[in-house]
Parts: C-alpha cells; sequence; structure tokens
C-alpha cells in the first residue's frame, strides 16, 4: 500500500507519498481499499498539532474516506469482502488502504455513490446532529448558515432546507453565495461586500433568524448573534477563522436566546443510538435527492498538497475528493 506519511507537526508541506506495510485487520478490524478520502477542517489541524487529538507520529492523515471491504478481522458481523463503505477515523484517509474499527464503518446502502460515501457523514452529520437535535429547528423558520459554501455549511443548508426552513446562506464572495442559491438557499448575503446585519433585517422584515449556524467564528460571530429573533439559538460549530470570538452574555438574556454548543464526535460516541436514527434520515433524504454532496474537485490523491493549499485558502467550495485510480 501507499500513503501519506505524517512524520512532524509541520503542516501539509512535510508530508511524504511513502510505500507502506500493508496492515492486516485485527480482531474487530477491517481493512478498506480506498476508492476517495474527503479533506475536512480538522485535517488542516491534525498535521499541525493543532487539534485536540494527536495521533502518535508518524501516521497517516485522512479522517473521512470510502471504498470497498478488501479483508475482514476475527469476530466482525455485517461487513464482507467488496462491499462499498464510508468510514471515519482520526486518520489513515489519505492512501490507498486503510485498517480501522468496524464499528467506525458505515456500509453505504444501494444506490449510494461510493465517492459520495467519503464527503457525507462527517458533514452532514454534524449539520443534522447541529440543527435538528441542538437546535431543534421547526419547519417555517428562518436559518441563517455562515460559511455556507464550505464543507458542513453546504451540507447545512441542504439539511435545513430538507426540514423545511427557510435559509439565508452567508459567504465571503458573490460566487460562493451564487454557488448557495443553487443548492437550494432562498437569499444569500456576501459578508465580505454586504453589511450582514442590515441585510439580515431587510431579509426577515426586522424580526432576525431563528437559528443561526456558525462554522466560522471571528468577527462574524457577534453581529450574527446581535440579529437573533426572539428565543433564537446559536449553534457554536466551528472556528475556521482561526480566533475564537467572545459573547456578552447580557445579549442571550436580551433575546430569551441560547448558546448551544455542537461536538459531533462526542455526539456519535456517546449517544450511538441517536447518531444512528440521523444517519438513517440523512440516508432517506439521499435517496430522495434532498441532500447531495457538493463536490468541489475530484483530484487524485498525488494532489494532496494542493488539495490542502485550497482548503486553507478558503477556495473550497463543498467537499474536495482525493481519489485513487
Ligand atoms: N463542532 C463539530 O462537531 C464540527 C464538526 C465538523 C466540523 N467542524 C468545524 O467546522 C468548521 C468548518 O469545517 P469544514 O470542514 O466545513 O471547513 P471548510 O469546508 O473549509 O469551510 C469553512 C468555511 O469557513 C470560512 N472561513 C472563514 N475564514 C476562514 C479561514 N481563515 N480559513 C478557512 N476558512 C475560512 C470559509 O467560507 P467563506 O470564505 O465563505 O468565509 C469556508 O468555506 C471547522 O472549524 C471545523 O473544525 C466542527
Amino acid at each position: 500500500m501507499h500513503g501519506w506519511l505524517c512524520e512532524t507537526l509541520d503542516g501539509a508541506e512535510a508530508l511524504s507519498w511513502r510505500e507502506l506495510p500493508t496492515p492486516e485487520p485485527g480482531p474487530g478490524q477491517v481493512r478498506i481499499a480506498i476508492q476517495a478520502a474527503s479533506l475536512n477542517f480538522p485535517d488542516l489541524l491534525i498535521v499541525k498539532g493543532q487539534y485536540q487529538f494527536r495521533p502518535p507520529l508518524p501516521f497517516v492523515p485522512g479522517s473521512e474516506f470510502s471504498g470497498v471491504v478488501d479483508a475482514v478481522g476475527a469476530g466482525v458481523q455485517g461487513l464482507r469482502v467488496g462491499q462499498p463503505v464510508a468510514a471515519i477515523g482520526s486518520s489513515g484517509g489519505f492512501a490507498t488502504h486503510a485498517v480501522i474499527d468496524a464499528l467506525r464503518v458505515l456500509p453505504l446502502p444501494p444506490g449510494f455513490d461510493i465517492a459520495h460515501g467519503a464527503a457525507f457523514a462527517f458533514t452532514y452529520g454534524t449539520s443534522h446532529h447541529a440543527l435538528l437535535d441542538r437546535g431543534q429547528l421547526a419547519a417555517g423558520e428562518t436559518v441563517l448558515v455562515l460559511g455556507a459554501a464550505g464543507g458542513v455549511g453546504s451540507a447545512a443548508v441542504q439539511i435545513a432546507k430538507a426540514a423545511g426552513a427557510r435559509v439565508i446562506a452567508a459567504a465571503s464572495s458573490d460566487e460562493k453565495c451564487a454557488l448557495c442559491r443553487e443548492i437550494g438557499a432562498d437569499a444569500s448575503i456576501n459578508y465580505t461586500s454586504q453589511d450582514l446585519r442590515a441585510e439580515l433585517k431587510g431579509l426577515t422584515d426586522g424580526r432576525g433568524p431563528d437559528i443561526v449556524y456558525d462554522p466560522v467564528g471571528g468577527s462574524l460571530a457577534e453581529p450574527a448573534f446581535r440579529s437573533l429573533a426572539w428565543r433564537g439559538r446559536y449553534l457554536v460549530v466551528g472556528f475556521a477563522e482561526g480566533s475564537i470570538p467572545a459573547l456578552p452574555l447580557n445579549l442571550p438574556l436580551l433575546k430569551g436566546a441560547a448558546l448551544v454548543g455542537v461536538f459531533w464526535g462526542d455526539f456519535v460516541r456517546r449517544e450511538p443510538e441517536r447518531n444512528a436514527a440521523a444517519m438513517t434520515q440523512l440516508a432517506q433524504w439521499y435517496a430522495q435527492g434532498l441532500v447531495r454532496p457538493v463536490i468541489d474537485n475530484k483530484w487524485p490523491m498525488s494532489e494532496l498538497k494542493a488539495a490542502y493549499a485550497r482548503m486553507a485558502n478558503r477556495q473550497v467550495r463543498g467537499k474536495l475528493l482525493l481519489v485513487n485510480p
């Protein structure tokens, strides 16, 4: 097998494509022949030692991938060689093969594109948990999605629409805003060239959105919170902008509003049954065409460093896939 090896925490530029011993799956594990892997924001942080979890060096990064099972360890039930699957781990995906615990593998239902499998569970799982579970989104409510053309953002736009909400997508360029409207957003705001609060007022008759979905953080957070409607919910999803904003606590009081944390990884570990129910609903929505990963580009696995640069430069729209021949 081959894989991109991270031997020092010096970022993507220090990764090297190496021939590695093909690992055998132990008890409870499977080996996957990887067809596609996608880049998620934590992949940027993990190769710099800046993520909440630090795998021991050396390791192969890549948290989300899909392919077919090509070896099954002892005691594994329900997975067979040749089966199309998706997998989420903390590492291993930017390679030709990976061994992973069977519990972290999702069989892909018939009709589910294998490449889409590498661009689904992380972003759609996060946004479903955020909007419907933590945010208690109801049909007819208005949702503001920040960073709406990114991975979790584009999933949030589609999920909020599938749940019957009105969606205002906000992003940093007119091109990104146009993409958000193409995938279902009812309106968009370019927060580089437009005033977020003034535009939101105009789009909601002065009332404000019921939910703000925020994977960006930084300087957008406070104006977005100030725009919330009475009883609004502000979903803290991530800090892609790089800084963690602080909020005056009189603001939730004045709005009767809630500041709600979202941590999908721990939700999956702590509440696997609820996550399984969410995944079932997402698979149904996929089959009905209500949600569909937005694929930025499908590049060969050899282009991983360019893919990292594209994500760090805010150029990715939806999900960037790396594929094996
Ligand atoms: N809480 C959870 O459970 C959970 C789960 C998954 C992901 N996350 C977090 O969600 C965030 C987004 O993840 P993602 O995979 O969707 O990433 P992504 O595809 O790169 O999207 C992030 C978006 O943030 C915006 N952004 C603003 N400043 C940026 C900067 N300096 N660098 C990069 N992007 C910037 C960009 O949109 P504009 O250019 O339009 O501003 C970009 O589209 C990350 O912080 C990630 O860690 C959290």
